[in-house]
């Protein structure tokens, strides 16, 4: 039977990519595809014909139009991403309040309360998957809220894929480091930023969905996030969390 795939951030970077590669399944007939800007979800749209454009801003953690489209179409969800989310590169004591929510909002609520939502309507073979980061293989100063935000998510997507393990529903946990979008500034207070071991998003997605296939729980792509992932581990925390403020530091 033919279904559908949710993707939340559909619009831009690795979200869009989701929405070309997932548009080519056979077995998904619809993709309700999230995001905030109508004119970019109208463009989506008219680009690839499965897309149900789904505009709303996720910030308040809510979701309702999404919430609502699930009671009264009871679809048979095959695959949901969990995709958007925001980052703000700055000091915590300067942070506003505003950016605090919206991280917390965003990265945190917005896939837990989705993932809930979704699960009745899932069955065996279905997949979550989850964009979290690399940010959560250490605490990142200056890029704080962000990198707890993504340990939430990795961790959340961990458990729930275990307690899922008997409904036959995968939840995949991804991990990149700097992969080339949008979201990353060109500059910061002047200075142009560097990105060690950036990869393009087509590799994250391309991965992702692969792993999430073969029923992973992580998909790490490309060798700098891999080696990172490791070095995190055997490293005192205190020594990689200076090494990070000496790269990052001069930016902030
Ligand atoms: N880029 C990286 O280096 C990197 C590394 C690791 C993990 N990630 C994660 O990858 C995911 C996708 O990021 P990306 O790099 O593809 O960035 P992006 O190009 O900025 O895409 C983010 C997407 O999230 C959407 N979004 C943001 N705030 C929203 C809101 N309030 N309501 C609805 N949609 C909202 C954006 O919509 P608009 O187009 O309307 O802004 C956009 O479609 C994120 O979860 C990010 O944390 C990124």
């Amino acid at each position: 039977m033919a279904g559908i795939a949710i993707i939340t951030g559909a619009s831009g970077g690795i979200g869009s990519i989701f929405t070309d590669r997932i548009s080519a399944m056979e077995d998904i007939d619809e993709i309700w595809a999230v995001g905030r800007n109508p004119g970019k979800m109208e463009a989506l749209g008219s680009a690839y014909p499965k897309v149900v454009p789904v505009v709303t801003d996720l910030s308040d953690g809510k979701c309702e139009v999404l919430s609502s489209m699930l009671k009264s179409s009871a679809p048979d969800v095959r695959i949901l991403i969990n995709n958007a989310g925001v980052g703000f590169m700055e000091a915590f004591d300067k942070m506003p309040v505003e950016h605090i929510l919206q991280v917390c909002n965003i990265n945190c609520t917005v896939p837990a309360v989705i993932m809930s939502a979704v699960l009745p309507y899932m069955t065996e073979g279905s997949r979550v998957i989850n964009i979290s980061s690399a940010s959560s293989f250490q605490p990142n100063p200056y890029l704080a809220m962000y990198s707890a935000s993504k340990v939430f998510l990795k961790n959340l997507s961990r458990a729930v894929n275990k307690e899922l393990k008997s409904r036959g529903i995968t939840v995949t946990s991804v991990c990149p480091g700097w992969v080339d979008t949008g979201m990353l500034p060109k500059e910061v207070n002047g200075r142009k930023i560097r990105f060690a071991g950036m990869i393009k998003p087509e590799r994250v997605v391309d991965k992702a969905l692969k792993d999430s296939a073969k029923g992973r729980d992580m998909s790490v792509p490309g060798f700098f996030a891999k080696y990172f992932r490791i070095y995190s581990k055997v490293t005192p925390t205190r020594i990689v969390m200076d090494q990070w403020v000496a790269i990052i530091g001069k930016y902030v």
